[in-house]
C-alpha cells in the first residue's frame, strides 16, 4: 500500500534526507553516513536520529554490512514524488487503487481544484528481467541501472509517448504531470478490453482501435509496442482508449515494424477469439502502414 498516511507524518527536514540519499543512491548501494554527513552539514548523531525515524517508517533501509549505510526504499521515493506534485499543487489528495499491476500501480486521486485523475507509480526491477515480457529499448543498459532509474525513466517515456499521442488526437489519457517515477494523467472510466463479453458492435470497436494504431503510426511517428486487450480500455460510450506507452518506440526505430507488427497481430487475435471476428491481417497491416 502507499505510505500516504506516512508521508503526512514528515517534516521539511525528513525529505531533505530523502533528497540527499536519493542523490547518494547514483553512487551507492547503500549510502556511507559519512556522504550524508558531508551533504547535510548536521553531525552523524543527530542524523542517525532522524534516519532512525525514516526507517521505523519504512522510508529508508540501514545496511549492516562493513559500513553504516542506508538507502531510499520504494516507498521512499514515492514519498518523494508525492512531495513535489501535492507542493506543486497538483495532487490534493489519493484514493484507492485502480491497478496494480507488475509494472506499475494506479491509484485513484484528486487535484486541488477537484478534478479526479489517475496516478501511476511506475515499478520496475520488481521481478527479474528474464520474466518481463517487454522488449525495453529504453534501458541502455538493464542489468546495471537499478530500479530507481529504470522506474524514473519509464515514466519519463510514458509521459513523453502521452505529450505526443494526445494533441494529435489519438485515444490515451490526458497527460498532466511526470515527476520522478510517476506520472498523473486524466482518470478514464470504463473497463479494460479483456474483461469485456459483449460489444454491440466488435467489428466497430476493432476499426476504432486499428484507426488508433494508424494514426500513432502516421501521424505522431510512434509505435506502442506492448498492446493487447490488457492495454485498451472500453470507455462507457464503448470507444477504445489506449493506456500503458512506457516502452513506446519511434517509427524509425529498427524493432518499430516487427513490434508493429505484433501490436496489430495480439489485437487481431484477440477480436476473433473472443468476437469471432476474422480479418485479414496482410490487408490491416497494409491499410496501417499506408500501402
Ligand atoms: N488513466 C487511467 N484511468 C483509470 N484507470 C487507469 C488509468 N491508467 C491505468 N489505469 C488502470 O490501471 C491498470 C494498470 O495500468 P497500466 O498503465 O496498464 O499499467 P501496467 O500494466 O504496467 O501495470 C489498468 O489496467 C487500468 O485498470
Ligand atoms: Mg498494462
Amino acid at each position: 500500500m502507499l505510505p500516504i498516511a506516512v508521508f503526512k507524518l514528515l517534516e521539511e527536514n525528513d525529505i531533505k534526507l530523502l533528497k540527499i540519499l536519493e542523490k547518494g543512491m547514483f553512487h551507492f548501494e547503500f549510502v556511507p553516513i559519512d556522504y550524508v554527513v558531508r551533504k547535510t552539514r548536521v553531525e552523524a548523531s543527530l542524523l542517525s536520529r532522524n534516519l532512525s525515524k525514516l526507517c521505523r517508517l519504512g522510508l529508508v533501509r540501514r545496511s549492516f554490512g562493513a559500513y553504516e549505510g542506508y538507502s531510499l526504499t520504494r516507498w521512499g521515493y514515492d514519498c518523494l514524488a508525492l512531495s513535489y506534485l501535492v507542493s506543486n499543487n497538483i495532487l490534493e489528495a489519493i484514493g484507492k487503487p485502480l491497478g496494480i499491476g507488475k509494472e506499475a500501480d494506479v491509484y485513484d486521486a484528486i487535484t486541488p481544484l477537484g478534478e479526479r485523475v489517475a496516478v501511476k507509480f511506475h515499478r520496475l526491477g520488481r521481478t527479474s528481467f528474464k520474466k518481463t515480457r517487454r522488449v525495453r529499448t529504453y534501458v541502455a543498459d538493464r542489468d546495471k541501472v537499478s530500479w530507481l532509474i529504470q522506474s524514473k525513466m519509464a515514466a519519463k517515456r510514458e509521459f513523453e509517448a502521452l505529450k505526443l499521442l494526445y494533441p494529435k488526437g489519438v485515444s490515451v489519457p490526458k497527460p498532466k504531470a511526470w515527476n520522478r517515477h510517476v506520472i498523473v494523467m486524466s482518470y478514464i472510466e470504463g473497463d479494460p478490453l479483456y474483461v469485456c463479453d459483449f460489444l454491440p458492435d466488435p467489428i466497430g470497436f476493432l476499426n476504432d482501435v486499428l484507426g488508433n494504431i494508424q494514426k500513432s503510426y502516421r501521424d505522431v511517428g510512434v509505435v506502442h509496442g506492448d498492446l493487447s486487450e490488457y492495454n485498451i480500455i472500453v470507455t462507457p460510450e464503448i470507444k477504445p482508449l489506449i493506456i500503458d506507452w512506457p516502452q513506446f518506440v519511434s517509427a524509425i526505430h529498427p524493432s518499430a515494424f516487427s513490434l508493429l507488427k505484433r501490436d496489430v497481430f495480439n489485437v487481431l487475435r484477440f477480436f476473433e477469439r473472443r468476437f469471432r471476428v476474422k480479418v485479414d491481417f496482410k490487408s490491416v497491416f497494409e491499410y496501417i502502414i499506408g500501402e
